[in-house]
């Protein structure tokens, strides 16, 4: 990985420590709920993924605090979660019921963990934290076991234009190896946090996110496109019924969302 990548890694991991306590602590998250046996997953991902998991091995991806990942032991999974955050592996360690946590940046995973997996799961806000795209899908591969599963759910790189088109200056959809800077008070999660920082996003649109995978040697069962949002991340969104968010009135109009299936051969 080049240096440059290094640094912008480096300045997002303080962001997301800065971020993860608020997270921790927010209406967003939810952490009571879930210690009373709620579970933080959608109905997507849960659909898609299947229910009837009991005892599949799982490879979580950029699992910020853990809440997903242990969402997934709760429904039967046996999943290790990864982030770079100390912050948030700490309070994932804390929250833990079975499941292991790993603190590393995903780029770094191979020379940490010597596991193979059953699925290799990650989802909404994940890839635009992530410079390049060639050793993320050679990851995934890497950690499948033969005829595994990669499944991922993620903000469609289309909403990035329509939100952009509300700024003055519009960034557009395809991306360059220079990340894009956006400055921020509060988080998606908790928006009156008092917190001003620089964050450093990557635009990959969907065309590289299939071919980085399919380059790796994963065969694509599916690619959905969703025209609501699960989760009210974006300024303006408004709510249409029960986990479903537009921007203004924007319904059936835009793609919000995707997933991907993808086997190992
Ligand atoms: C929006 S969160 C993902 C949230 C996830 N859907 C969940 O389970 O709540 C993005 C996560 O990516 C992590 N992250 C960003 N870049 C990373 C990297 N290079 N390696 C590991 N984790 C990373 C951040 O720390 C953060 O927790």
């Amino acid at each position: 990985m080049n240096s440059d990548y290094k640094k912008y890694i480096y300045l997002n991991k303080q962001l997301w420590n800065a971020w993860s306590t608020n997270h921790t602590n927010s209406d967003f998250y939810d952490v009571e709920g879930f210690k009373k046996g709620a579970h933080s997953l959608t109905d997507i991902e849960i659909s898609e993924l299947g229910e009837e998991v009991n005892g599949r091995t799982m490879l979580h991806l950029q699992c910020h605090f853990g809440l997903d990942t242990l969402s997934w032991e709760r429904l039967g999974d046996i999943p290790t979660g990864v982030d770079f955050s100390e912050n948030s592996i700490h309070t994932a360690w804390k929250l833990n019921m079975h499941s292991q946590f790993i603190l590393s940046d995903i780029y770094d995973l191979k020379s940490r963990l010597e596991k193979r997996f059953d699925v290799v799961f990650t989802s909404y806000g994940m890839l635009f934290w992530l410079p390049e795209l060639k050793s993320w899908a050679e990851i995934i591969y890497h950690f499948l076991k033969p005829g595994a599963t990669f499944y991922m759910v993620e903000f469609h790189p289309f909403l990035d234009i329509l939100v952009d088109e509300l700024k003055e200056t519009p960034n557009g959809y395809f991306g360059s190896n220079e990340p894009v800077r956006y400055h921020l008070t509060g988080t998606y999660a908790a928006p009156d946090a008092d917190i001003t920082a620089d964050e450093y996003r990557w635009k990959h649109p969907v065309g590289d996110i299939i071919s980085s995978l399919t380059r790796a040697g994963l065969q694509i069962r599916f690619f959905h496109e969703f025209n609501y949002c699960a989760y009210p991340v974006y300024p303006g969104m408004i709510r249409i019924s029960n986990g479903k968010y537009v921007i203004r009135d924007f319904t059936d109009k835009f793609p919000y969302m995707f997933s991907i299936m993808a086997v190992k051969p």
